[in-house]
């Protein structure tokens, strides 16, 4: 080993700046700088899927190996997914020790919604629409994280999509820019905090627009405008970089023609220009070399300093900095300053989480065994999965279950601990799930609770099910069935182009309901199914979308009325897969269509001839066990000028027995404009509690400069005339005024 002292030539007593505790981070970066081979800077921007990097298995296996030998020689700046506090304190070690400068690494993971204690998958905790306890699952998640030796998640995701074919929409906050910003704003925070041990650094993913994958499938190509981009697309990621995020990632796909990862007006104009983003970002996993495959970069070397001048940082995985870009500098095709300037974002970070001072601050292995699958954990996991699970029907008023003596389960998802959990479960175990089952037995001890599996992970209906569930029948008061699909088909290359219930579940469903018992339907799932024949044929439908570790408990709280379901879907349910993208804050058109109207003056209109146009289920809809009525929507005055705001009030009755939560929506409309705008665009919500009986008064503060868009220069506009201001309890169901902007 090396020291730094011998490196820098400095005499004994005489430390280096940027080991100097107490001089000022820049200072730090650049003396470091001045010191790193072209190699070792090259090196920074290296992150390298890890994998086991210790103990026995390494000793056999060369490829590890060679990745413990690289990072011994300056060349790795950050590991994703090596893990456990054991584990990263001696790749820390290594780097710290072993290398010639001894540069801390980062250590990456994929915390999406949660670390050990898995949260409800994000699409379903934004129909929460609860920024609070969004916050709090990205502490809680951070926490458990950083307890593991790792510094850095790559979340959230804030990819606003209007495609449930898409296996992705799971890990974002759905179809709408503003509750997707506000989300996106939260979990930074959450996640980050002050930047200490018991925190992670978000990054911001994946930039941009990846949610606009043509027909929904992984990898695709996107082709929006930049109207579209920017009111559509970018203001999550703006909010999330206001709100503190350390890093961005590229996102796989091409905008205006050219990959994400080498577009210079997304990177250097939009997000470092325009909003003078400092932090580093990194590539999607081989997005570097991808924009070899996309007919971009001719070679390695093309693309790599087509990233680097683009304004992208550090390459995940696909090597093409490690193996080109010293070469390029030395060749002049590239500047050295351009890469010290990507290397001092890396360096930064790491300065900044104060890991050249003490390197080994989220290495502590009793730490780790004190933070995780905490009772408290567990506990917020349980809320936020109740919260989030949405009632789609109850048209009987079968729900709440309070003391059925004998349940009936069906289904496979109903038993299954894997299912409850998705692709980016984290390092979730299914181990630590509960099930349905589990959940209802443990919320109705003294009932019998029989189990017919009915169908099979894969939606084939179980040899003799019918006979089964008709003989089972008998005994029950009430039949519980889960219908769906398995977890793992939740998360990054699970598109899918048919996402319904298979046919064995609607079979199964029917050998149910042949039966004439109470039958509650669960649809378990990590994006909006087709549900369409579902919701015809049956009254009572729990959406639950993939709860994550206490699954079972919420849904048995659900059932039994110990939690009032307030969940609103953050994702139109399209009513075919033809209608995809069907999604509120479209267009008006030249020729608008309502349906129902379907007489002969509406031909030559914008509307299918077999099909809707209105979803099957609006955005923003959910049920509840209390019954909410709207009245007496007002603003404080009929005309503002652009530095004015009105108050908006509706009163919100809670005309049943039960306490309830409602979400109140406020929508906007700008009747003439140029260009035009949305028939109906999210401006503000509230999550009020109503008591049984009660009436809220429900006010939004709404400035003027809500009702402004981007221009395709992402240029703010605010233009006088005419509003509608819609509230109510999702985006169909609204009241409206009318507001003029002076
Ligand atoms: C995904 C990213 C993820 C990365 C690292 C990629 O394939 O698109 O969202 O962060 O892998 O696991």
């Amino acid at each position: 080993m090396v020291s730094a002292m011998a490196v820098s030539g400095l005499g004994f007593g005489q430390k280096a700046i940027y080991k100097d505790a107490g001089a000022p981070v820049q200072q730090r970066v650049r003396d470091l700088i001045s010191r790193m081979t072209l190699d070792e800077k090259v090196g920074q921007l290296n992150q390298v899927n890890g994998g086991v990097l210790t103990g026995p298995a390494v000793a056999n296996d060369p490829g590890q190996q060679g990745k413990v030998k690289l990072l011994k020689e300056g060349k790795v700046g950050s590991f994703l997914n090596v893990v456990g506090a054991a584990q990263t304190k001696e790749v820390q070690r290594i780097a710290v020790e072993e290398s010639r400068l001894g540069i801390p690494v980062l250590f990456g993971f994929d915390i999406i919604h949660g670390a050990k204690t898995i949260f409800p998958i994000p699409l379903a905790e934004a129909s929460a629409w609860d920024t609070e306890g969004a916050l709090k699952a990205a502490e809680i998640a951070a926490k458990e994280a950083s307890s593991m030796g790792l510094h850095w998640t790559f979340a959230p995701m804030m990819d606003v999509s209007r495609d449930p074919r898409w296996g992705r929409v799971m890990e974002g906050s759905g179809e709408d820019p503003y509750l997707q910003a506000q989300l996106a704003a939260a979990r930074v925070k959450g996640f980050q905090g002050n930047f200490d041990e018991n925190h992670v650094l978000a990054t911001i993913k994946h930039f941009a627009i990846y949610g606009a994958s043509e027909a929904g499938r992984e990898y695709n190509t996107v082709d929006v405008s930049r109207y579209a981009a920017w009111n559509y697309y970018l203001p999550p990621y703006k909010a999330a970089v206001e709100a503190g995020a350390a890093t961005v990632m590229n996102s796989f796909n091409l905008f205006e023609g050219e990959p994400a990862s080498g577009n210079n007006y997304l990177v250097n104009e939009v997000l470092r220009g325009k909003w003078g983003f400092k932090g580093m970002v990194v590539s999607d996993w081989a997005s570097f070399g991808e924009m070899m495959a996309h007919g971009y970069a001719a070679n390695e070397t093309e693309a790599a300093i087509m990233a680097l001048k683009a304004g992208s940082d550090m390459d995940m995985e696909s090597g093409v900095m490690r193996n080109t870009l010293a070469q390029s500098v030395k060749d002049g095709k590239v500047s050295e300053a351009l890469l010290d300037a990507a290397v001092a974002r890396v360096l930064e970070l790491k300065f900044k989480l104060g890991l050249f001072d003490n390197p080994y601050k989220y290495h502590d292995e009793a730490k780790e065994k004190a933070s995780l699958l905490t009772a408290e954990n567990l506990a917020a996991a349980r809320k936020a999965a109740a919260n989030s699970m949405t009632l789609l029907k109850n048209s009987d008023n079968i729900l709440p279950l309070k003391s059925p003596k004998s349940i009936l389960v069906l289904g496979h998802l109903a038993e299954s601990q894997n299912d409850v959990l998705d692709f980016w479960k984290g390092l979730g175990d299914h181990k630590n799930t509960v099930t349905v089952l589990e959940g209802l037995k443990a919320k109705y001890p003294g009932a019998t609770i029989t189990f017919v599996k009915g169908v099979n992970r894969d939606g084939k209906l179980e040899a003799g099910a019918e006979a089964q569930i008709k003989a089972a029948a008998k005994k029950a008061d009430v039949i519980v069935a889960t219908i769906g699909l398995y977890g793992d088909l939740a998360g990054e290359a699970r598109s899918l182009g048919n996402p319904e219930p298979s046919k064995g579940q609607m079979d199964m469903l029917a050998a149910a309901k042949l039966t004439n018992k109470p039958l509650v339907v669960l649809v378990q799932a990590g994006r909006p199914m087709i549900i369409t024949e579902l919701m015809t044929k049956y009254n009572t439908i729990l959406y639950t979308w993939i709860g994550g570790t206490q699954h079972g408990n919420a849904v048995a709280d659900i059932l039994n009325g110990d939690v009032n379901p307030s969940s609103k879907t953050a994702m139109s349910f399209p009513v075919s897969v033809g209608q995809i993208p069907v999604y509120y804050n479209h267009y008006n058109s030249g020729r608008p269509h309502k349906d129902g109207n379907e007489g002969p003056g509406d031909f030559w209109v914008s509307r299918y001839r077999d099909t809707p146009n209105e979803p099957l289920i609006p955005f923003g809809y959910g049920l509840s066990y209390s019954k909410f009525e709207y009245s007496d929507l007002n603003i404080s005055k009929p005309e503002i000028n652009q530095n004015e705001s009105v108050t908006v009030s509706v009163k919100v009755k809670n005309s049943s027995n039960v306490d309830g939560t409602e979400i109140v929506q406020l929508y906007i409309r700008d009747l003439v404009a140029q260009p035009v705008r949305p028939v109906k665009e999210l401006k503000d919500f509230k999550r009020v509690v109503i008591k049984a009986g009660e009436t809220a008064t429900v006010t939004f503060e709404l400035p003027a400069t809500k009702l402004s868009f981007y221009d395709a220069d992402g240029n703010t506009l605010l233009q006088k005339g005419d509003f509608k201001i819609m509230v109510g309890p999702n985006s169909r169901d609204l009241s409206e005024v009318k507001l003029v902007l002076k």
